[in-house]
């Protein structure tokens, strides 16, 4: 399958941070539908995955055509490796396959590559090509691409409070000091902007576990498309959802207007 970011003369990798203020700076998708997209053409689970790497790729050449500076991707949850066995590991075969093929690539298009999750269940080659691809691409600065792995909202909010305690231990922190922006520093994507736009794909309304504590005035869009066929259109189309809300954060509509306008 050719690379589509190399092939398309319209992608321009922008610096980062570029994208206008109506656009997400970040913005963060469950990838799902794999399985049901490949079931409704009477083709194994695994299938679908194998599909589902087109989309992904889809997916991060739009947003670098469109300048969004940060993207997350639920690539595996934590709760995923209680599928049957043979799809876990033609799913970690397909990471391994993607990382191989695709990072020489991402890294000439400016991708910067990180991955969120706990990695230690990973074995020893894809931890290497995983390692391998963020100091190769670290560096890059067209567009940040986050891809979660092993990765559960619950795992990081209790991973940050270990974290914590541990310095409070040491007597390097004093517990009373742990307020909101210190956990805040301590889960996954600290070091960027909280996501602006959750997109999930498949059809279910719900998080599943992915960003609990980085969602918590995210704005969410659902959409139908299983993930295999989700592409540009589908961006766009949350874009635009994205751009039509009003975000409050907790005050009045009026408040916010009055604030746009540059009022006191
Ligand atoms: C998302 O697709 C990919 C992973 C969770 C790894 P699914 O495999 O969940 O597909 P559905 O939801 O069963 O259709
Ligand atoms: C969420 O999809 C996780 C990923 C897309 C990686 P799931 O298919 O695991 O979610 P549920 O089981 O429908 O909630
Ligand atoms: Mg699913």
């Amino acid at each position: 399958m050719p690379m589509s970011l190399t092939s398309d003369p319209a992608v321009v990798a922008p610096a980062t941070g570029h994208a206008p203020k109506s656009l997400p700076q970040h913005v963060a998708i469950v990838m799902d539908g794999n399985g049901r997209w490949a079931e409704r053409r009477g083709k194994p689970r695994n299938y679908g995955h194998r599909m589902g790497a087109s989309a992904v790729r889809a997916t991060v050449e739009h947003c670098l055509r469109r300048g969004i500076p940060h993207l997350t991707l639920f690539a595996f949850s934590s709760e995923n490796w209680a599928r049957p066995a043979g799809e876990v590991s033609a799913l970690m075969g397909l990471f391994l396959k993607a990382l191989d093929r695709e990072v020489g690539q991402l890294d000439q298009h400016g991708v910067r590559l990180d991955f969120i999750g706990d990695a230690d269940a990973f074995s020893e080659p894809l931890r290497e090509r995983m390692r391998h691809a963020v100091e190769l691409t670290r560096q890059n600065t067209a567009i940040r691409v986050n891809v979660a792995v092993n990765y559960g909202g619950r795992w990081d909010l209790a991973a940050a409070c270990r974290r914590l305690a541990e310095r409070a231990v040491r007597g390097e922190l004093d517990p009373a000091s742990i307020d909101i922006s210190a956990v805040a520093a301590e889960v996954a994507l600290a070091d960027q902007p909280e996501p602006d736009l959750f997109i999930r794909s498949g059809g279910d309304q719900r998080i599943s576990n992915f960003l609990l504590w980085q969602l918590a005035y995210t704005e969410l869009v659902f959409t139908e498309t299983l993930w295999p066929d989700f592409g540009a259109a589908d961006l766009e189309h949350a874009f635009s959802e994205y751009a039509a809300r009003e975000r409050r954060f907790g005050l009045t509509g009026e408040q916010v207007r009055r604030a746009a306008q540059g009022a006191p």
